[in-house]
């Protein structure tokens, strides 16, 4: 389950669909367990275009836009929260430079990935954009399970 929490600061980690389907989940989530950040919540989780389009709403206007929903829409993330102070700054870090090729090696694009559009995972970019983010997939994942509960009622 993921977790909100106002007090601590979060980051929203997702491991992208190139990172699922390349078995890169266990080694990513490696990384920030190692770090010795906290893993509050994990989702294997089918992202929306909706969803994808509103946690990417800063970039609608740019020509990749298209194709980078399509791409995060194409297969299931692992969604996650991690929890711990300075996370986001720390996880941005760890993940390294949006272009894998200029990500330096040790890094997780650095050293797992070679295409921009194929970067493998997302980390927040702040603090605020942590929270809004986690809320945001919590918020779905929660809408998910009240359908989920109506349609076992009913049925
Ligand atoms: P951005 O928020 O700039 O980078 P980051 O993920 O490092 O915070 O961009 C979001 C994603 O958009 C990025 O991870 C991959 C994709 N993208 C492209 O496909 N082409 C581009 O030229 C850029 C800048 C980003």
């Amino acid at each position: 389950r993921i977790v909100s929490s106002s007090e601590v600061e979060q980051s929203y980690i997702m491991i992208k669909p190139d990172g699922v389907q390349r078995g890169l989940v266990g080694d990513i989530i490696s990384r920030f367990e190692k770090k010795g950040f906290l893993l509050k919540g994990l989702k294997l989780f089918q992202c929306p275009k909706d969803l994808a389009q509103e946690h990417y709403k800063d970039l609608k206007d740019k020509p990749f836009f298209p194709k980078l929903i399509d791409y995060i829409t194409s297969g299931p993330v692992v969604c996650m929260a991690w929890e711990g102070d300075g996370v986001v700054a720390s996880a941005r870090k760890l993940i390294g430079a949006t272009n894998p090729l200029q990500a330096e090696p040790g890094t997780i694009r650095g050293d797992l990935a070679v295409q921009t559009g194929r970067n493998v995972v997302h980390g927040s970019d702040s603090p605020d954009n942590g929270k809004r983010e986690i809320g945001a997939v919590l918020h779905r994942v929660t809408a998910l399970l009240q359908i989920f509960f109506v349609f076992v009622i009913c049925s």
